[in-house]
């Protein structure tokens, strides 16, 4: 239910905190500045000191922010984004690296990654969008995110060391979210690379590769020698026509943020992927408490862009503060529209972290009781 500390209401009445406590002692309340009371308590209040109440809800402030009414008539075909899961080492990074020429894994600190990379490769005049997640057990949550924002899930998994507790999770996490896995058997230049092994130990987790029966896309490669990679975007391509992806590039941008940092240099930098619409240099958006005007978009290679279309992924600057990895972005009319949003989100935040901490209190006392 809706609450406020006595704080946040002495400010949003422009009164002094110990004003608003002096009222509550009258009525016989004994509370402190960082207390949580009810809504109706906060509107006695208000009302008594001259104010009037209006109560924000949720849906006033987030009415027409996601909206599927625009995307009728404009729906376009997209690019599909692609999330690379895998266990730990079994050549996710590596994979990626050969599909867009680059070389990451050279520069990553023990060679594990730590972040979510997001890149659009083009290959034969197609455009696929990789997400790249890290293989550490800690970042469980991180690699949930990706499975969330994607299309189609590669399963990396190495032939020499075959299906691997990640692995497992990683099944998981795509199957919870629906979305269809590629497995890709990597490594398969080693001597020790056993593909049908692979093969096999999948059936565990209910995954019937092709060759064997079922209906799961596999494909043999190395992403060290660069074998069958063609061979693997076209299967990701089938896959993405099967789905029918589509979106509207003509209406009011939409999207998720992939990661988030604060850079020292260029202060709050957010990777956003659009999932809809265009996204503009000097668009405002909203992501979760944040809210940007954007000031300017760079794609994987560090290039300005000026505009970014459905399934592209562009690191965003001009965030007021940094939004967090999986906060869903919609771009709004102006500031004003946006502060209203993040100022009411930031308030939910803060309420919500002082009614559970009040909460905890509660418990104690009855615990004593
Ligand atoms: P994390 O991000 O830590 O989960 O690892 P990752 O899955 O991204 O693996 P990464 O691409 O960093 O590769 C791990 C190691 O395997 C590196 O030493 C790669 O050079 C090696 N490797 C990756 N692919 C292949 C391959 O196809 N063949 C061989 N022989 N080695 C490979
Ligand atoms: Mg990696």
């Amino acid at each position: 239910p809706e609450a406020i500390t006595i704080q946040e209401l002495a400010n949003r009445m422009a009164e002094r905190a110990v004003d608003v406590i002096k009222l509550l002692m009258k009525q016989g309340q004994m509370l402190k500045i960082n207390d949580v009371i009810d809504a109706d308590t906060a509107e006695l209040i208000a009302e008594e000191m001259g104010h009037t109440v209006k109560r924000v809800s949720e849906a006033d402030v987030e009415e027409g922010l996601f909206t599927e009414a625009e995307d009728e008539g404009g729906l376009k075909p997209r690019p599909p984004v692609v999330t690379i899961m895998g266990h730990v080492d079994h050549g996710k990074t590596s994979l990626l690296d050969a599909l867009r020429n680059a070389n990451v894994v050279a520069g990553e600190a023990g060679g594990i990654t730590q972040h979510i990379g997001a890149y659009q490769v083009e290959r034969n005049g197609q455009k696929v969008t990789f997400i790249d997640t890290p293989g550490h057990a800690a970042f469980t949550q991180m690699r949930a995110r990706g499975a969330k924002a994607t299309d189609i899930v590669i399963l990396v998994v190495a032939a020499d060391d075959g299906v691997k507790p990640q692995t497992k999770e990683a099944i998981a996490h795509a199957k919870a979210a629906g979305v269809p896995i590629i497995v890709a058997i990597n490594k398969i230049d080693k001597p020790a690379a056993d593909p049908n092994r692979v093969r096999t130990e999948l059936l565990q987790d209910e995954i019937v590769v092709e060759s064997m029966g079922g209906d799961v896309i596999e494909v043999e490669v190395s992403a060290l020698k660069g074998t069958n990679l063609d061979k693997l975007v076209e299967m990701i391509l089938l896959q993405a026509e099967v789905l029918e992806l589509q979106a509207n590039p003509d209406r009011t941008a939409e999207g998720i943020v992939i990661e988030a940092q604060l850079d020292k240099g260029r202060g709050p930098v957010a990777t956003v992927l659009v999932q809809k619409g265009t996204l503009h240099v000097g668009d405002i958006l909203v992501a979760g408490a944040e809210w940007a005007r954007v000031r300017a978009m760079l794609d994987e290679n560090g290039n300005q862009v000026k505009v970014a279309e459905p399934s592209k992924p562009v690191e965003v600057l001009g965030f007021q503060g940094t939004p967090e990895a999986g906060d869903r972005v919609a771009v709004v009319e102006n500031e004003a529209r946006a502060r209203e949003i993040v100022d009411y989100r930031q308030r939910q935040k803060r309420e919500k972290a002082s009614v559970q901490f009040s909460g905890a209190r509660g418990s104690l006392e009855q615990m004593m009781n």
